[in-house]
């Protein structure tokens, strides 16, 4: 389409636990916030993103769109975790259609799945800083299954899959609609129920990327592995709902264990940074995804990787409406948020 306008989409963030919905309007007053919606799903029915029953997610996302009263039917989702692979890699400088013909073959050697099995996507980022011959490429590998496991369900709830996108690349979406990029290096880090997401920015430029296993599902098992429970209750007592069942003490020590865990995966992914640029120092950390709630977490991670930790504000440049939104809700789920905003920025003909 090249006249009229671009048309607006609703982002759809489909995670293990919950599935978040966004819809923003632009207006005179700029971005508005039209919807958000969140709704959780069927303990298993998603993990870590291989959807394992895909009728009855759909009819999540039916009933979340219903709810919460979303009428557009464009819609643009993400996928995420091991099943996606995104790298900067160096190849021989060549014009942009002759290595979409090569990207295959290029890439082959970078992708742990069978090439014919993975949709390739690749932008070119510029010479390379040590050998002028190379140049730099973000290359975008993903299951071909995945990707159309999620298009078909989105068909299933009676949507329309405008775009694909990844989840990371959403994620730095929302962070540079809201957020003044800097020349600082910053960490944008998700944590979800079960999948952890990481990306270091130098600028606006993403320097790595990684997804690793790790999410709050992990303080579920640990609290089922106490004492006998459905994760579901479990979900309720990590709230400490219920301190006769589990009391605050042992409640502490198991958040503290998993926090601890995801620190160290973390301070790993930091110290892969610092050996690649080792004058460096990554000063801020975003967090979003449900851990981001957790506040001995965002402390810990603080102190473990000597840096200011703050939870992400995916809001914080778009307007709202006031009637349908209350100060402590935006407050409350926008670290959940963040991936979806992102995605409903996406118009329908971006790629
Ligand atoms: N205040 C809190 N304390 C502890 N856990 C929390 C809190 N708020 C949210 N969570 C946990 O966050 C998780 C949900 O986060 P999120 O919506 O980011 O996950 P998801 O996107 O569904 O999962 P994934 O991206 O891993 O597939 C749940 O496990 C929930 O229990
Ligand atoms: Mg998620």
């Amino acid at each position: 389409m090249v006249f009229g306008k671009k048309e607006n989409l609703v982002g759809l963030d489909i995670g293990s636990r919950s599935i978040k919905a966004a819809q923003i309007v632009d207006s005179k007053r700029g971005h508005t916030l039209k919807h958000f919606g969140i709704v959780d799903i069927a303990h298993g029915a998603i993990e870590e993103g291989t959807i394992n029953d895909p009728e009855s997610v759909a009819q999540s996302i039916q009933q979340l769109f219903k709810s919460y009263n979303i009428k557009e039917n464009n819609v643009a989702v993400s996928i995420g975790g091991y099943s996606v692979i995104v790298k900067k890699i160096g190849v021989q400088t060549m014009a942009e259609e002759q290595l979409q013909e090569t990207i295959h073959f290029e890439a082959e050697q970078y992708i742990p799945f069978d090439i014919s099995d993975v949709n390739l996507d690749f932008q070119i980022l510029g010479e390379n800083e040590s050998n002028p011959n190379q140049m730099n490429v973000f290359l975008v590998a993903a299951k071909k299954e995945m990707v159309n496991d999620y298009i078909n369900l989105v068909n299933l709830a009676g949507l329309n899959p405008c775009i694909v996108d990844v989840e990371a690349f959403a994620l730095q979406n929302t962070f540079e609609t809201n957020y003044d990029v800097q020349e600082d290096n910053i960490a944008l880090i998700d944590i979800g129920a079960s999948k952890t997401s990481l990306n270091i920015l130098k600028g606006n430029s993403s320097v790595f990327m990684r997804d690793v296993s790790l999410g709050c599902g992990q303080i579920n098992q640990k609290i089922m592995s106490l004492i006998e429970c459905t994760f579901e209750e479990a979900e309720q007592l990590k709230y400490g709902e219920k301190p006769d069942r589990l009391t605050p003490e042992d409640l502490k020590g198991i958040v503290s264990s998993v926090v601890a865990d995801w620190c160290t995966e973390i301070r790993r992914a930091l110290d892969f940074f610092y050996s690649t640029y080792p004058e460096d120092q990554i000063n801020r950390i975003i967090l979003s995804g449900g851990g981001a709630n957790i506040s001995e977490f965002r402390q810990l991670l603080a102190t473990e990787a000597s840096a200011e930790v703050e939870s992400i504000n995916p809001f914080q440049n778009f307007q709202l409406d006031g009637k349908n939104f209350d100060d402590a809700y935006i407050k409350q789920i926008g670290p959940q948020a963040a991936i979806s905003m992102g995605l409903a920025m996406r118009k329908v003909d971006d790629k």
